[in-house]
């Protein structure tokens, strides 16, 4: 990852993990690390599989990583509590404690959102940023960005959202245009972290991947902002669990003309991503996301769902989702399917994470521009791509692949 001879460094991606010492980043840095060193296999990375590995993916040895945090724990401390929950192998944490250091010392303090002040163990750098004006902390997250493309002799930079999820917020007229949005930011208006980090990301020259359910990229502002910088972006949110399964189900009642009537989902967590959703108002961002795709890929106005989330601490990284379907068939025959998914949700994260890399810097080597449709597959709500169905996403995907 750190070779010194100049060839090998102009061939070096920047990747730039926003929430750098939460579960899935963590997973993604001692995973990369792993991944190069052969000590850890490539499932779960559709980029190491034909047709994509063939495009010309970036090889894991070429990435160099960096981050933005406002937690003021560390690295190590992720990955012991992961270890102890049996994400993490401890050979792997042990083999790449030396690329863990490295990564640490270039995790440079965050940009607060609102829902953020006041929280007990903020990294004190982020609380003071916090208090500037937003366009001092905005110009700081860039030149943040710019100093590592610079220091590190980097060919390009990608930028990954992987902070908490944020409180629900009514868009503003500020989010429509590109005006609106840089004039708001000069008047101190109160703007999602998730799209000032958008922002800066783009005003570098960064693609930007929303792996979360934030706003980030998403509204028309920067929507616009992307394309004015000519640079390709994707989100929101990643599809990893329980909407993975209903996206991939849904279409299979649909093509046989079964009838829906209700499909009911429970959730619960138990790490960082749990403890953040226990608040009533980020619950809400995550639950409007995770109900999208069934509405959209079932169509049937009288179709009842349901998506509720528990923080449960004992489980850890182990997300448990049940789900109920209640369907009827020929005759009205009443039937229902009923399923229990129990998932490491890091390690399912982490690998979508670096495909979403590699496809990112392949679309921006390629000249692509805005939202890559062709990832919808990833996401629970897809940017662009019209659809949910993920077998139409995947098919999409495979297109892609095949028209290079
Ligand atoms: N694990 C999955 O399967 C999955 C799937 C889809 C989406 N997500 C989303 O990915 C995100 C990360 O998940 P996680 O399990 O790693 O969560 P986590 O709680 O372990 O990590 C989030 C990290 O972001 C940091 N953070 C919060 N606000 C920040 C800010 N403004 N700037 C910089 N850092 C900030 C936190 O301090 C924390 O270290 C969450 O938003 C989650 O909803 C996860």
């Amino acid at each position: 990852m750190n070779g010194e001879n100049e060839q090998e460094r102009s061939h070096r991606l920047g990747v730039w993990l926003i929430g750098a010492r939460g579960a899935i980043s963590t997973c993604v840095a001692y995973g990369l690390a792993g991944l190069r060193d052969g000590i850890v296999e490539p499932v779960g990375l559709v980029t190491e599989k034909e047709p994509l590995r063939s495009l010309g993916m970036r090889a894991f040895e070429d990435f160099v990583l960096g981050g933005h945090e406002i937690a003021r724990t560390d690295l190590s401390r992720s990955a012991a509590e992961l270890a102890r929950n049996g994400v993490l192998p401890r050979d792997l944490v042990a083999a790449a404690s030396a690329d863990a250091a490295a990564f640490e010392a270039r995790i440079r303090p965050g940009l607060l959102d609102l829902g953020e002040v006041g929280r007990a163990e903020l990294d004190p750098e982020s609380a003071a940023l916090g208090g500037a004006p937003i366009r001092e902390r905005v110009d700081r997250i860039r030149g943040d960005l710019e100093a590592f493309r610079d220091e590190h002799d980097l060919e390009r930079v990608v930028v990954v959202y992987l902070a908490s999820t944020e409180p629900l917020r009514e868009p503003a007229p500020s989010w429509e245009t590109l005006e609106a949005f840089e004039e708001a930011i000069e008047s101190g208006e109160d703007l999602p972290a998730s799209c000032l980090y958008a922002y800066a990301a783009f005003r570098a020259k960064a693609p930007f991947v929303n792996f979360t359910p934030n706003r980030g990229a998403s509204i028309p502002a920067l929507c616009e902002l992307a394309l004015a910088e000519g640079v390709p972006h994707c989100g929101n949110d990643g599809k990893t669990g329980e909407t993975l399964i209903k996206s991939a189900l849904a279409p299979m009642f649909a093509a046989r003309a079964l009838r829906v009537l209700a499909w009911q989902g429970y959730n619960m967590l138990g790490n960082g991503d749990g403890a953040a959703l226990a608040d009533p108002s980020r619950r809400a961002t995550k639950c409007a996301s995770k109900d999208k795709a069934l509405h959209a890929i079932l169509d049937d106005e009288d179709l009842h769902t349901g998506v509720e989330i528990d923080f449960v601490p004992s489980l850890h990284d182990w997300k448990t989702a049940m789900d109920f379907v209640h369907f009827e068939g020929f005759l009205g025959a009443k039937m229902s399917l009923q399923f229990t998914w129990s998932g490491s949700d890091s390690a399912l994260a982490a690998p979508l994470v670096v495909d979403l890399v590699r496809l990112a810097d392949l679309a921006a080597s390629r000249g692509e521009v805005g939202g890559m449709a062709h990832t919808a597959c990833f996401f629970k709500s897809p940017l662009d791509g019209g659809t949910h169905d993920f077998h139409a996403q995947f098919r999409a995907l495979m297109a892609y692949a095949a028209a290079r």
